[in-house]
């Protein structure tokens, strides 16, 4: 007979890790059974403690040893077992014995079942049979292949929920690891941030400069009855009343390029990076092309941007915008970022890495992605903000100045990416971020086990409820002269 074990590393030490691992196995010996090694990622201490994480090794190096097992033990003993070993657990379930030694509550609970089986299919028995159906279903995971429409009947009907039942009841439905690094991370502003997500924000919108002045749109927002208020850093940037919610496409102005609608927060970054007319500025994750715009209109138009993504869908938008807002100045380019520093190495002045991330500070805008988030697209994600930073920072001039930012509040996405790089890097250092109207809170030293350069209080973090917007990271990177 053969045992599979699962149980949630995360919050644990190493050394905490070992114990229970010698403790699980003496265990089983006695039984006369065949442990299935699960604790992947505890064999190597460098490689469990450059992660704030554990259990996404479970999940990821693990199905094989989980299809091989008789018996999975789920073990929720000491706190909740997270979402990410949900994932592995839930898709294993169905064909195999299991033995929870303290379950916390049945796989009818399990909160996805449950959100499925109310919105989408409509019973709890059809959506167990579906998840037994479709074989690679994984509760959590699986949420991103649902078809758009799936991701939309999702929204609409949590936000009917939260109406209804308020909004304790609908994030009981989150994933459960995702609140208890929210709790750890905000501490009393937990439920503030929470709620913030199920909160209308204010519309922000800049004026096109590149194709009017700024009176004209002021002329025009009159004209619509628009009441207005400049943003505090940028004299052609607005917040519209709260109450004011256009449909912005459908107006014709808009239409033909007098203004461009962009959250406060995402303004930011562009600003941070201070393009300037003639300057060659390279946005490396560039669509849909708010920021490439942005950074176009501060260059007025006159200069180069090489605005590159990963994505040929996601690239038309941005050459869309372009032509809509009068832009020539940027170069489109379709491929991967990672590549570009050794393309390009000390070509540009200036650097946007605007990393592909979890969303974290903008889940509210789209509910269903509370249910994409686990902690194995966390892991997937920072090797590519890393990989995409340094890339920047290869293409980069030595004198030149580098802006990272996320709209994610994980420090593995944010702090550590950035630590990574000042590490690695001794010509690379960081600028102390500061910005009129803009409310931010220091970037963080510590998290979980990891502990992070001093400098990195230096980077930024934007908390929704300071600034009525989405959640922001920013980092300010400059290149120094390398002394070899
Ligand atoms: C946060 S979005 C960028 C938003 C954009 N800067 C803006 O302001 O509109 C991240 C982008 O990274 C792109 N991406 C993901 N992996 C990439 C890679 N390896 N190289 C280049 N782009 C990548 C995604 O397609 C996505 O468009």
């Amino acid at each position: 007979m053969k045992i599979f074990y699962a149980m949630p590393f995360t919050g644990k030490t190493y050394e905490q890790l070992v114990k229970e691992k010698k403790t699980i196995q003496e265990l089983v010996n006695s039984f006369g059974l065949e442990l299935n090694e699960q604790f992947l990622g505890v064999e190597s201490k460098n490689e469990f403690e450059d992660h704030a994480y554990g259990p996404l090794f479970i999940a990821e190096k693990d199905h094989s040893l989980i299809r091989n097992s008789d018996i999975l033990i789920a073990d929720y003993s000491r706190h909740s077992i997270g979402r990410d070993c949900e994932i592995v657990i839930a898709k294993e379930i169905f064909d195999k014995r299991v033995i929870s030694i303290v379950p916390s509550r049945g796989m009818q609970n399990h909160p996805w079942i449950r959100l499925y089986s109310d919105y989408i299919v409509g019973s709890q028995n059809e959506a167990l049979n579906l998840a037994q159906k479709l074989s690679s279903f994984s509760l959590s995971s699986n949420i991103s292949s649902l078809s758009r429409e799936q991701k939309d009947t999702i929204d609409i009907q949590v936000n009917e929920l939260v109406k209804e039942r308020g909004i304790n009841y609908v994030t009981e439905l989150f994933p459960t690891e995702l609140k208890r690094r929210w709790q750890k991370l905000f501490g009393k502003e937990y439920r503030i941030i929470l709620d913030y997500c199920f909160k209308a924000l204010p519309k922000t919108l800049r004026a096109n400069t590149v194709k009017a002045n700024v009176q004209k749109f002021k002329k025009f927002a009159k004209k619509q009855g628009w009441k207005l208020k400049t943003l505090d850093f940028s004299n052609i940037a607005f917040r519209l009343h709260p109450n004011l919610r256009p449909h912005f496409s459908e107006i014709p102005e808009h239409q033909k390029g007098l203004f461009y609608v962009q959250d406060f927060a995402s303004m930011i970054p562009a600003i941070i990076l201070d393009p300037k007319s003639e300057e060659k500025v390279l946005d490396i994750a560039a669509a849909p092309g708010s920021k490439t715009t942005q950074i176009a209109q501060l260059m007025e138009n006159k200069g180069y941007i090489l605005a590159n993504d990963i994505s040929t869908e996601r690239l038309d938008v941005v050459k869309k915008s372009c032509k809509r807002l009068g832009i020539k100045i940027v170069k489109i380019s379709l491929g991967d970022g990672v590549k570009l520093g050794e393309k390009y190495k000390e070509v540009f002045d200036k650097v946007l890495v605007d990393a592909p991330c979890t969303n974290e500070g903008i889940l509210g805008y789209k509910v269903h992605k509370f249910f994409e988030w686990n902690l194995l697209l966390l892991y997937r994600i920072t090797k590519v903000q890393k990989d995409l930073l340094e890339s920047g920072f290869k293409a980069l001039k030595v004198g030149g100045t580098l802006v990272y930012s996320t709209c994610s509040y994980a420090p593995e996405e944010n702090e550590q990416v950035v630590d990574f790089l000042l590490k690695k890097y001794p010509n690379s250092d960081v600028k102390i971020i500061k910005l009129k109207g803009v409310k931010t809170r220091s970037g963080l030293t510590k998290w979980e086990h990891l502990e992070f350069d001093q400098r990195l209080m230096q980077t930024a973090r934007v908390f929704p409820q300071d600034n009525n917007s989405i959640g922001f990271y920013v980092a300010k990177i400059i290149k120094k002269k390398s002394k070899i």
